[in-house]
């Protein structure tokens, strides 16, 4: 463990052609401030040489077993525990096997049987051997021993062929990394967009087509996200509400502003549309309009307004992970809001009743239900606040959930 707040990472490069991947991961972990020690197989430096890793960790690079330098200045034994996480990227089919067995024929197995220190592994390798029963065996093994398993990633793979096996990309691994390192920080690593408040659509200079929305439970959801560590950005239109501490605000004042900003802030991996979205606009008249004497009052003429939701749920390679709207409602709340949840692509939808005398639009508490594929679940009335913390645990849970085993 290193001393004061900096965090410390050893990272053991195994042979392969993604070994290129933990060029990029040691950069990124770099960008967050971590140090990053480097034990590079063998097999590992025919596809990445010591001098890169030197470069981009500002640290030298450990690789022989018995070099008399290592031990001296640093053993393997102390090597393995002054880390706070040990990152095997990319692991291959055999180091798998040699960490199985309890082998300590190089640096890289020797550290790794070594330490009491949390293990992440990043496999990546061809597909059928990522398969064979061997391989999945010994993943098994060692995730019932502790190790936490990143990837691999499913994919058209250096060998031609597609399928499991390819290493996580290092956006993934920085985030399982950040987790493990931050338990208390579920979503580290993760990026996140929450709509709030209600749009204003000018009519003319000094009117406008608002609602009711203070946006307190997007709001509250933005601060929850963060306070999980994960990136918020927090799309607002107009409110009285101060931006929230540690989430990058963008104010906005209509619909299409909104949605604008909104694909500004992708790639994310959730997406939480809480804002009272207008559902038109009307073309603003460039001048004030003035009341004439016996003229017919104006007539508006509504334009449909984009649907920010449905087009952030819509399939595309960079839909949001998890896109979540909120339903407002003011009768046949579930039945209404299992149906938007249909109709607008997204993967839960948080139903609530706004009706006049339920004090929940611009109040502090609201009641909802959580629709997703599988059913509703109802919540009681709660403060915003802890509906934003219980969603937000709901989202950690769901993106930790690791994906069904390919087997
Ligand atoms: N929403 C959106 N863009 C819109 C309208 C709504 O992103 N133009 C989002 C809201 O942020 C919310 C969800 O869609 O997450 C449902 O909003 P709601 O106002 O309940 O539904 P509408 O689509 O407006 O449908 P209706 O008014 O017919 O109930």
């Amino acid at each position: 463990m290193e001393d004061g707040a900096t965090r410390s990472v050893l990272l053991v490069v195994g042979g392969g052609i993604a070994a290129y991947k933990a060029l990029e991961l040691i950069r990124r972990l770099r960008e967050h401030g971590l140090r990053v020690r480097t034990v590079l197989t063998d097999s590992g430096a025919r596809f990445v040489t010591p001098m890169s890793i030197q470069a981009l960790s500002g640290e030298r690079v450990f690789g022989d077993l018995f070099s008399l330098t290592d031990e001296s200045e640093m053993g393997h034994i102390a090597l393995s525990r002054s880390s706070d996480l040990i990152v095997v990227c990319p692991a291959t089919a055999d180091l798998l096997a040699r960490m199985v067995a309890g082998l300590a024929n190089d640096l890289a197995t020797t550290v790794l049987l070594a330490t009491d220190t949390p293990v992440l592994v990043a496999p990546a390798m061809n597909v059928r051997m990522w398969t064979h029963a061997a391989t999945q065996a010994n993943v098994a093994t060692l995730r019932a021993r502790g190790v936490t398993f990143v990837g691999p990633a499913s994919g058209l793979m250096a060998c031609n062929e597609s399928g499991p096996g390819r290493l996580a990309e290092p956006d993934d691994i920085l985030s399982a990394i950040l987790r493990l390192l931050h338990p208390d920080r579920p979503l580290a690593g993760r990026r996140a967009m929450v709509t709030a408040g209600p749009t204003h659509e000018p009519i003319d200079p000094v009117r406008y087509i608002a609602n009711r929305s203070s946006g307190t439970q997007g709001y509250a959801i933005a601060a929850a996200l963060a306070a999980a560590g994960a990136d918020v950005t927090l799309v607002s239109g107009p409110t009285t509400l101060p931006d929230p501490a540690g989430v990058r605000t963008v104010r906005v004042e209509t619909a299409r502003d909104m949605l604008a900003a909104c694909l500004t802030a992708l790639p994310c991996d959730i997406a939480v549309c809480t804002a009272a979205v207008a559902d038109w606009h009307v073309a603003p008249a460039p001048q004030k309009i003035k009341k004439t004497a016996g003229a017919p009052p104006p007539t508006l003429q509504l334009v449909p307004n984009p649907d920010i939701l449905a087009t952030l749920s819509q399939p595309s390679p960079t839909r949001p992970g998890l896109v979540i709207g909120f339903a407002a409602e003011t009768e046949h709340i579930v039945t209404h809001a299992t149906a938007k949840r249909l109709r607008k692509g997204c993967d839960w939808i948080v139903a609530n009743d706004v009706s006049p005398g339920t004090g929940i639009m611009g109040g502090t508490e609201n009641e909802v239900c959580l629709i997703d594929a599988a059913g509703c679940e109802h919540w009681p009335r709660l403060d915003k606040t802890q509906v934003a913390r219980k969603l937000v645990a709901r989202i950690a849970t769901f993106l930790q959930t690791p994906p069904p085993n390919p087997e």
